[in-house]
């Protein structure tokens, strides 16, 4: 678990703010009608507009790089969607808006999942649950704790509102590279994992479906789906460490933090 410097620390900040302002400018963009294509291309221009670069784009697992600039996910489709000229939005549906970029060699990463237009009660409250599981998740995120209590916390949340927590994808430490230790699960025991240090800048993510937990990959090769068909939410904040408990890093340009209650 890497522990950062005030240099690395300021570079972290500024690298997550980027990440979080094209994801706010996306998720306005979001209307009927439009296709996920130009949803990817509109965010493509909002990360070079701010003087930043796709961490996903031809990121590479194995023989496969990933083609697109930000992932987005459409109703069942869990993570790492693929924009395309044939998904069309419409009203009632639900998107996972995902942007990673790298700023000044360092990489900031969070989601949101918005509605489309208006939206039934039961997927409002797929969508409120998932992101109430992340807040409980980074307020355990406090130093000398195991990553086990964020996974708890989280786990909690979302299984007290009848859904299904994914097992197969997880949250992360971040730095120069976007998947660096530690992992955080979504789901298991307080006292599970490593602890938290001072100066850790982690990803925290659950992913949530509103049924099993299960996920099936599609033959894109990239995009997950919720084994069983059911709308699945996903939600992520890039967060520090600090002495004084978890703070935020993932704040857009202007805004104020959201408050840890
Ligand atoms: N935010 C995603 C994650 O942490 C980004 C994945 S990049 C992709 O897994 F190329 F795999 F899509
Ligand atoms: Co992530």
């Amino acid at each position: 678990m890497i522990v950062r410097n005030e240099q690395q620390m300021k570079s972290i900040r500024d690298a997550a703010q980027v990440a979080a302002t094209v994801l706010d400018r996306m998720c306005k963009l979001v209307t009927p009608g439009m296709n996920t294509y130009d949803l990817d291309q509109h965010g493509r221009r909002f990360i070079e507009e701010l003087g930043a670069e796709s961490a996903c784009y031809k990121y590479q697992v194995g023989s496969r790089i990933y083609p697109a600039f930000t992932c987005l996910s459409v109703n069942e489709e869990v993570v790492h969607g693929i924009g395309s000229l044939d998904r069309l939005l419409k009203e009632g549906d639900i998107i996972s808006v995902d942007v990673c970029t790298r700023y000044n060699g360092f990489i900031g990463d969070n989601c949101r999942t918005v509605p489309v237009g208006s939206v039934e009660p039961d997927i409002q409250e797929l969508l409120d649950v998932t992101e109430a599981s992340l807040y409980e998740g980074i307020k355990a995120a406090c130093k000398g704790n195991r990553v086990g209590k964020i996974s708890s916390a989280v786990q909690r949340v979302v299984e007290k509102a009848g859904f299904g927590v994914i097992r197969d994808f997880v949250g992360h430490g971040v730095g120069r590279s976007l998947h660096e230790e530690p992992q955080i699960p979504n789901f298991g025991k307080p006292g599970n994992g490593p602890k938290l240090r001072e100066g850790t800048v982690v990803c925290i993510e659950p992913m949530v479906n509103m049924g099993n937990y299960r996920v099936t990959m599609s033959d894109d090769g990239w995009t997950a789906m919720s084994a069983d068909g059911s709308p699945s939410a996903h939600f992520e904040h890039t967060v520090i460490i600090t002495k004084d408990g978890p703070e935020i890093l993932s704040v857009p340009l202007g805004k104020e933090a959201p408050v840890l209650a």
